[in-house]
């Protein structure tokens, strides 16, 4: 009588121990897909953080974040300064089409694809007046789409 007691007891645990093997399981196999394709609803792109406040900021010691959108014809935020041997990390989707991000005189060269987080960093060693422009074909005002970054 006793040996069933602690054979059913020894059963019973093994199916508990199976049981939650295989949750875990399942709860590892259906983790949401996560953040990683960085994929924004163009019409969205405005009112999702962090492109709900694009702007500049500070993040370490000559170091910055530099969140940008990317519109027909021009960029969000339309004017940045900082200080020379800063490092600026940018972070940059489009509201509406593919635009281009190019500052001339660095290796910065995106396509900024809709809804699409991009990232590139530069540091800017030398003092001047640095152009962001846009290098693809976006529309009528294509060529004056920019914006300005002076470090100083
Ligand atoms: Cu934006 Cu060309």
């Amino acid at each position: 009588k006793l040996e069933k007691i602690w054979l059913a007891i020894g059963i019973t645990m093994l199916f508990v121990f199976l049981g939650v093997l295989g949750v875990s399981a399942f709860a590892m196999g259906v983790k949401p897909p996560s953040e990683h394709h960085h994929r924004i609803d163009p019409s969205k792109v405005q009112e999702t953080a962090p492109f709900n406040n694009p702007g500049l900021r500070p993040i370490g010691n000559l170091e910055y974040e530099a969140v940008m959108t990317a519109f027909t014809f021009g960029y969000a935020p339309d004017k940045m300064e900082i200080p020379v041997g800063s490092t600026v990390h940018f972070t940059v989707t489009s509201q509406d089409v593919v635009h281009g991000f190019a500052i001339p005189g660095t290796n910065v060269n995106m396509m900024i694809v809709p809804g699409e987080i991009s990232h590139v960093s530069h540091t800017f060693t030398k003092p001047g007046e640095y152009l962001i422009l846009c290098n693809e074909y976006c529309g009528g005002a294509h060529e004056f789409m920019k914006t300005t970054i002076i470090v100083k």
